[in-house]
């Protein structure tokens, strides 16, 4: 019993001194901490915070949210860990937890940012970003990749949209048509939802085929020509289907001469000299994959009328001078039925554009003048010629080839008897012992018959039969030239 006692008594010892000692040390909580002290959270997701840190003073805690109550925030009491549940609206929610002990508390405050859960899309992409295709194609892009935000995206093309390019607004899939011209187009898609937008390109490369084909449809529109001869003209350009290649013309064939192409526009052209005739031209288009040919009908006709050899002042003179003497082929004489001092009669020899079939050429220079009369020079027969090639039309000219400052024997007047005068004064003795052809014997004459000389080619003389040319006056302007040559003596 005694040791009973004892025991008791030193436990009642330990415990007195033990109660002394708590009663001293309980203090105010301290340093109430949430690492991290934000949240930020989708709308309807359900969390909670960290527990919090704290110096509890020594004495028990109790967590309480102080302030409005927010549905759906809440604290647990004994450890201070916040949570929320699924039902709060986004928005920030500032909470204020304050933690106690027996003597006292202290306070925080925790956020939690409660938003959408939406954001801007990003991301745009498309795989590939671009693709090269033919021109006349049509064709599309693949479907683009994106971080959507968490919303609807819309699409569109921005900038710049060639014709013929278009997208799906909900797809982003990017469309072409056939009809898109060549060309490189660097295409801007914009992505936008309720949050923002994003873009990106896709570049659009139509080129032209890279197999060229043969041109086909090659034409001219007209396809022929009638032209005159003597003036220079050209073909409409020809159309063609070049087959997406470069085209070049050219003439195949035998190519008459005066006539060419542009090689680049196939533009058939002829100058002043091509002949008349009617030709059947072959042009040939060619490209890097073959060739077409088309056909082309040039006909030069001589000129109608009025051609660049006058008859009434340059091949009737001829005519009446050396062929319609008195005696021989003029109309009183007809020697062998030729008369020779009209358009008409001399027509009855000439067959018009052939001179050699033309008796009154052919005979020219041959048996006809005869030797003992004057001759023709060269140029005057080949004058003649020309004529007929021209289509020997009785071309009477407005234009002369006169001038009146012109009367040496070498500059104007020889030239002038030798169409009109020496026919019948060109070989001696001559008509009436008058030879004009040589430079002595003209002035000769023109000094020592000067009077009659000026009377005969002014049609004054006293009997018509010494009026010259026989045939009729010549033009005033020569009239004025042969006078000008008398009256200044003849010169050379
Ligand atoms: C168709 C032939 C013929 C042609 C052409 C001709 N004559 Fe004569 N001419 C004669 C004859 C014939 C006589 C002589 C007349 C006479 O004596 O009755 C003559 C005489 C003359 C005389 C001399 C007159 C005289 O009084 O002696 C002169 C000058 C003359 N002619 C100048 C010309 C001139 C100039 C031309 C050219 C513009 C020309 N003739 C063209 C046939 C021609």
């Amino acid at each position: 019993m005694k040791r009973i006692i004892s025991v008791l008594i030193v436990f009642l010892s330990i415990m007195f001194s033990c109660k002394h000692e708590i009663v001293v040390t309980t203090t105010v909580p301290q340093n109430l901490l949430y690492t991290p002290s934000v949240s930020t959270i989708i709308a309807g997701t359900a969390g909670n915070s960290v527990t919090p840190s704290i110096n509890n003073g020594g004495g028990t805690i109790g967590y309480s949210i102080s302030g409005t109550g927010v549905t759906g925030i809440s604290i647990n009491s004994k450890t201070g860990v916040i949570s929320w549940s699924t039902v709060l609206a986004t928005g920030t929610y500032n909470i204020t937890v304050t933690a106690a002990n027996s003597v006292g508390s202290t306070a925080t405050t925790y956020t939690l940012n409660v938003n959408s859960g939406l954001t801007a899309p990003l991301n745009l992409t498309y795989a590939p970003s671009g693709t090269t295709i033919v021109f006349g194609t049509s064709g599309s892009s693949a479907t683009p990749s994106i971080n959507t935000g968490g919303s609807t995206i819309s699409y569109s093309l921005t900038g710049t949209i060639p014709a013929g390019v278009s997208i799906n607004n909900s797809t982003g899939v990017i469309s072409w048509s056939s009809a898109v011209a060549v060309g490189t187009y660097p295409l801007t898609i914009t992505a936008s939802n309720s949050m923002g937008s994003t873009t990106t390109t896709y570049t659009l490369t139509i080129t032209k085929t890279a197999t060229v084909v043969a041109p086909s449809s090659f034409s001219y529109s007209p396809s022929n020509s009638s032209v005159t001869q003597g003036v220079a003209g050209s073909s409409a350009t020809p159309t063609i289907n070049n087959g997406l290649g470069t085209i070049t013309y050219t003439l195949t064939g035998t190519i008459p001469a005066g006539i060419s192409i542009s090689g680049t526009t196939g533009i058939i052209s002829w100058n002043t000299t091509v002949n008349t005739g009617t030709y059947a031209l072959s042009v040939q288009a060619t490209n890097s994959a073959g060739s077409v040919s088309a056909t082309y009908s040039l006909t030069v006709n001589a000129a109608a009328t009025n051609g660049t050899v006058c008859f009434s002042t340059q091949i009737l003179p001829l005519y009446t001078t050396y062929c319609a003497i008195s005696g021989c082929h003029n109309s009183g004489s007809r020697a062998s039925g030729v008369e020779l001092d009209t358009y008409a009669t001399i027509m009855n020899g000439i067959n018009a554009n052939n001179p050699n079939s033309s008796k009154y050429y052919t005979v020219i220079g041959g048996k006809m003048p005869p030797r003992s009369s004057g001759q023709m020079t060269t140029t005057q027969i080949a004058l003649i010629a020309q004529w007929i090639n021209e289509g020997a039309t009785n071309s009477a000219c407005t234009t002369s080839t006169c001038d009146t400052t012109q009367y040496t024997y070498t500059n104007g007047i020889s030239a002038l008897f030798a169409n009109n005068c020496n026919g019948c004064h060109g070989v001696a003795p001559g008509s009436g012992n008058v030879v004009l052809s040589d430079y002595t014997s003209a002035m000769t004459a023109g000094t020592t018959l000067k009077a009659n000389f000026l009377n005969a080619v002014n049609y004054s003389s006293a009997t018509t039969a010494m009026n010259m040319p026989p045939t009729g006056q010549l033009t005033a302007c020569q009239v004025t030239q042969i006078t000008k040559w008398l009256n200044a003596g003849c010169p050379q």
